[in-house]
């Protein structure tokens, strides 16, 4: 597409976060070509930010993936469900969960069957929101597609769901635990749950993975902030964090990781509290049960050096968010990677880190070393981070976005 459009892509980029690869810049340079309408690209621009909001929606829904499932992912979900869920609806409360970047509502449905199936408080709510107002509008409807369904349990399916002409409708009771709402993950304010709360989680996978470094980072901090004190933020398993973050640590179980809002800064012992007055203003959003960490494995004697890697990897997955400076998280994945070489998901990892510090030909390198490998069929499989298919099309993603 040609470099005159640069400034229509500077605009879209900026505004929607997305990091644009060739194809995206193809769909929005056709599109903006037919809008332009005789106008410079100038002119164009101009129009766009001063009264071109409809426009500008258009351009950057264009660009967007909505690609989606239920139960995508069904390891991490599972964890989900256990170590969080689970102890969350223990507390007996009404709970509040919200889906950032929800697409056609797969992700809400499925945390609404989730919630049910835990048996969360009947009042519990899903947010789902999302950039395009087409994706919600289809959404909205909570009716799916049998290929979409495929990974439903049938329990579930049996018990959630009727069919109708041809697609599976999810039943009126958990529907009405959702709500929809557009919004840009790049704009502010943030939303707040219908309770007008702060939320107990927040979903927002397979999102930032096609935005800059820049847009994921800050987006992260925005999504922390909608937390409850010690809320889980959930990131989809090509997304981790690995540069330290002051307001999120690594809640690690088995294969999967989450991440939870860190304590804040610890009061001094309060005096004790008078009685509480009958006309005390409701509270704040109750601090949900914090998910118990489940120890790292403990450090067993490796017979091979790929062995040792895989240990070291799964290990700097967890510093990443604890604090850890970055350039220790680089020197454990090159480690990693020295003793084996074929672990092509530590290669992803490098890449992300490299790129989140700007390095793109760098990143580039190690993108396309992991991807090498995995086409090649050379890849050491990790049984704690994305399969092979999925690191695959990280991988391919990655290029995409680094590839400007
Ligand atoms: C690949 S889908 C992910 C759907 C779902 N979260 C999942 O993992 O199955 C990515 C979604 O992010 C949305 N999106 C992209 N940029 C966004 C932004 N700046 N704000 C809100 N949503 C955005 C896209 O419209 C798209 O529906």
């Amino acid at each position: 597409m040609g470099v005159e459009l640069e400034p229509v892509f500077s605009l879209v980029s900026r505004r929607c976060g997305s990091a644009l690869s060739k194809q995206q810049r193809e769909r929005i340079g056709h599109l903006a070509d037919s809008l332009r309408r005789g106008r410079s690209v100038a002119e164009f621009v101009e129009h766009l930010e001063a009264h071109g909001q409809l426009e500008l929606l258009e351009l950057m829904a264009t660009a967007s993936v909505h690609k989606t499932d239920l139960f995508r992912d069904e390891a991490q979900l599972e964890a989900l469900e256990e170590h969080v869920l689970e102890p969350l609806a223990r507390t007996g409360r009404p709970l509040q969960v919200w889906s950032a970047g929800c697409a056609t509502g797969e992700e809400v449905a499925t945390l609404l069957l989730l919630l049910a199936r835990v048996g969360a408080h009947p009042a519990s709510r899903v947010l789902g929101t999302d950039l395009s107002t087409s994706a919600l509008a289809k959404a909205k409807h909570l009716t799916f597609s049998n290929e979409a369904m495929r990974r439903v349990p049938a329990a579930l399916v049996a018990k959630h769901f009727s069919q109708h002409d041809g697609r599976m409708v999810l039943s009126p009771r958990l529907a009405a635990q959702a709500r929809f709402q557009q919004h840009n993950l790049v704009e502010t304010p943030y939303p707040f749950s219908d309770a007008g709360t702060v939320f107990d989680v927040v979903v927002c996978r397979n999102v930032l993975i096609y935005f800059t470094v820049d847009a994921a980072e800050r987006t992260v901090g925005l999504l922390a902030e909608r937390l409850a004190p010690q809320g889980t933020l959930v990131l989809s398993a090509a997304e981790p964090i690995l540069k330290p973050r002051a307001d999120l640590e690594t809640v690690r179980f088995g294969g999967t990781f989450f991440y939870a809002r860190r304590d804040r800064v610890r009061e001094p012992e309060p005096e004790p509290l008078p009685p509480p007055r009958p006309s005390a203003p409701v509270a704040a959003p109750v601090a949900p049960t914090r998910p118990t960490p489940q120890p790292s494995p403990p450090a067993r004697a490796s017979t091979t050096p790929e062995e040792e890697g895989d240990q070291l990897f799964s290990l700097v997955l967890d510093w990443s968010a604890a604090g850890q400076p970055d350039v220790e998280t680089e020197a454990g994945l090159r480690k990693a990677l020295y003793l084996s070489p074929q672990l092509a998901a530590a290669r992803y990892c490098l890449g992300l880190l490299l790129e989140q510090r700007g390095l793109r030909a760098d990143a580039t390198t190690e993108y396309r070393r992991a991807l090498s490998l995995l086409d090649q069929g050379q890849a050491r499989a990790t049984p704690f981070f994305l399969n092979t298919g999925r690191l695959t099309t990280a991988c391919r993603l990655a290029l995409a976005r680094v590839s400007r």
